[in-house]
């Protein structure tokens, strides 16, 4: 059986901030709303030329350093965004012509926030039946370009970014790597989170719409089961994990997620003041955040979990780096 490593982490924010004082400089907000009902205090927010696979690109490269793999031996790229550059051809396939990966298979995946527990589990499974051995497996957005500037309630909750890491497969069996996925999805919630245009419908790009409290409501209750799901797939419990490394949507969400998993605060990776909601890269802007900073290592047992438009929502248990 193989085992698929998380090798390198890497991370990339557009330079300009925007802050919660500067959006209530022109919409009915204040920086005291935000930051008590999400956690928020500023987000990045890229340049009109700044696109998607630029952010990716870029955090792609900090994750290949870090790994120490070379990008010729990139053998399959997995881009989850919902903010693509055009309608086609895949960002993924422009984030390989960018990189030079010219040895790779490329493509992406639409989840919306859930989309980096998506690409993780379809590059597990990719890579466990041999299909390739090195995989680059990205989320970045530029999802403050899908805002309605006027639309207080959900503008302020989002920001851009992109966070990547390298899986690379081995023969060997150490308990490292990928432990579990899991991943759902239900249409029925499609109404409660969407973008009111697309190709087929309006023919317009659209802006994000949001029943928030429904939202909200059903992301404590997801997450929370394919929590329970993963572990009990591991045959593990919360007391095994090292660090909670949520999506970063709410800090009430992330509080209530830390509270059902009985963890204390050095156990859970909080970006969303920094970051706000930066949908698919929100997870591996984080675990970029916790390996730089130290507190991720090695050996780190990551429970990763979140959920987005759809509803999508999924879950994966990560034992961190490589062993020795
Ligand atoms: N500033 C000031 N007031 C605001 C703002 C704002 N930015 N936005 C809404 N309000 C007002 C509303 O108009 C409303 O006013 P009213 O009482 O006079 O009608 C009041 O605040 C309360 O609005 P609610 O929507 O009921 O506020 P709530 O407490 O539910 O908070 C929020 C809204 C933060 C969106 C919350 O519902 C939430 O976090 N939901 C989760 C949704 C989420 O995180 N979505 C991200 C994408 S999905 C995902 O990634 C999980």
């Amino acid at each position: 059986m193989k085992q698929i490593l998380m090798t390198g982490v890497g991370a990339y924010l557009p330079e300009k901030i925007l802050t919660n004082e500067e959006l209530s400089t022109f919409l009915e907000t204040s920086d005291d709303w935000i930051k008590q009902r999400t956690g928020i205090i500023s987000r990045r927010k890229a340049h009109q030329e700044e696109l998607t696979s630029d952010l990716a690109v870029n955090a792609a490269n900090e994750a290949l350093k870090c790994s120490k793999v070379s990008i010729a031996d990139i053998d399959c790229i997995i881009l989850a965004t919902t903010t693509p550059d055009y309608t086609f051809p895949s960002t993924a396939t422009i984030v390989q012509q960018k990189l030079g990966a010219n040895n790779a298979f490329a493509f992406d995946v639409q989840a919306v926030c859930a989309g980096f527990v998506y690409a993780l589990s379809v590059a597990n499974g990719l890579m466990s039946t041999g299909q390739c051995r090195n995989t680059l497996v990205i989320g970045a957005e530029t999802f403050t370009k899908l805002l309605d500037w006027n639309d207080r309630s959900t503008c302020v909750l989002f920001g851009d970014g992109a966070g990547a890491v390298v899986l690379q497969a081995e023969d060997s069996e150490n308990g490292y790597g990928i432990i579990a996925n899991t991943l759902h999805s239900d249409g029925r919630y499609k109404d409660l989170l969407y973008v009111d245009g697309g190709v087929s419908t309006t023919g317009t790009i659209g802006y994000v719409k949001m029943r928030g409290r429904d939202v909200f409501r059903h992301a404590v209750e997801k997450l929370a089961s394919a929590m329970d799901e993963v572990l009990e797939l591991a045959n593990l419990t919360s007391d095994d994990i090292d660090w909670l490394v949520p999506h970063q949507a709410n800090i009430r969400i992330i509080n209530a997620m830390q509270k059902k998993l009985n963890l204390p605060d050095n156990k859970v990776i909080k970006t969303v003041s920094a970051h706000a909601n930066t949908s698919a890269a929100s997870i591996p802007l984080a675990l970029a955040s916790g390996v730089e900073s130290g507190k991720i290592k090695p050996g780190h047992l990551l429970a990763l979990e979140a959920i987005g438009g759809g509803l999508t929502w999924g879950a994966s248990l990560v034992r961190y780096g490589r062993p020795g």
